[in-house]
């Protein structure tokens, strides 16, 4: 199988330094503090991306981050991005409207193993806003479910107020052929689900070890723990792939702002098999 996920050149035809308008169509309110937009290019005939890929926003007169494409990358004209609001640009975007103008550069970056991971189980590991990267996988397995064995989905979100797309989820727990788990670290309101750490999930979960591609996306310390958890139920370190974030400025490997020890995680990933991390990230401090 192969161990490096799909880079972002092919996918990439405009000016990799200048933003390209989109207009807002839509914004949702997914929770208190996450919003999606829902865009459209005033330029590009069709958006192509893979699962997994990023963008890097540009909120006119405040910056540019990285966000990753969260919408299904089958529908070629609307492009979805779910932000949450934690600073300046993040917070500049919560208060953009429906006919608003936002710059995009991209997609960028590598894809989660989409093709790698046929005819295996898919277990889908994530914490809080890492559900917006996998959530393209998720829509393109339910495009083609035949292609894939059983499909695991283990969520975590810090209350219940925190979980993202909730209706959803709700309609992918109505399938017979997805198993989603969802726990919480404080239950609010009427939680009447899972409360603890999501790696006290993986000890139980449906999946085959000898033959499931693991996708995990979430904070860097849920990743590490998660991935311990996976390795005692027997899953290879090969079969395991993973999300990560750095601070970035060009998004394309010129700048140096995202390196990772001798990598860029703009360019190299973010997605990256767990074999390319694994000295890195077994380091206390990264
Ligand atoms: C490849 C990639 C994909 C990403 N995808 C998404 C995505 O889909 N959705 C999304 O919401 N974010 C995503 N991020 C994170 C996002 O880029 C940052 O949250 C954003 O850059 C913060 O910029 P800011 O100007 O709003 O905050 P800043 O002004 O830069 O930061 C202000 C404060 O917020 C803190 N902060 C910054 N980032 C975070 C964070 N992620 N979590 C908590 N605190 C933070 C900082 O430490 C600082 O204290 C992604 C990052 C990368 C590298
Ligand atoms: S953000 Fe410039 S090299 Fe990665």
């Amino acid at each position: 199988m192969a161990k490096t996920a799909i880079t972002s050149s092919a996918t990439q035809s405009f000016s990799p330094l200048t933003p390209d308008p989109f207009i807002i169509r839509r914004v949702i309110k997914e929770t208190y503090d996450t919003i999606s937009l829902e865009l459209e290019s005033f330029n590009r005939t069709d958006f192509v991306f893979f699962p997994g890929q990023f963008n890097m926003l540009y909120v006119f007169g405040t910056g540019e981050v990285p966000i990753s494409i969260s919408g299904d990358s089958n529908n070629t004209k609307k492009l979805i991005h779910t932000t949450r609001a934690v600073g300046t640009v993040t917070k500049a975007m919560w208060n953009l409207k429906k006919g608003d103008c936002i710059g995009i550069r991209g997609p960028y970056g590598t894809a989660w193993p989409i093709q790698a991971g046929k005819s295996r189980d898919i277990l889908i590991i994530t914490g809080g806003i890492g559900l917006a990267p996998l959530r393209p996988v998720l829509y393109h397995i339910l495009h083609n479910r035949a292609d894939y064995g059983k499909v695991v989905i283990l969520y975590g979100a810090r209350t219940p107020e925190d979980i993202l797309y909730k209706k959803e989820i709700e309609k992918w727990r109505s399938r017979f052929d997805i198993e989603i788990y969802i726990t919480v670290d404080r239950a609010t309101g009427n939680w009447h689900g899972n409360i603890g750490v999501i790696t006290s999930m993986i000890g139980r979960a449906p999946f085959d070890p000898l033959n499931c591609t693991a996708m995990v996306c979430g904070p860097e310390i849920m990743m590490r723990f998660t991935i311990l958890e996976l390795q005692k139920r027997g899953v290879s370190d090969e079969n395991i792939f993973i999300s990560m974030e750095r601070n970035m400025k060009c998004g394309i490997g010129l700048c140096g702002h995202c390196q990772l020890g001798t990598s860029f995680v703009c360019k190299d990933g973010p997605v990256y098999n767990y074999t390319q991390m694994k000295d890195i990230f077994l380091k206390r401090e990264m």
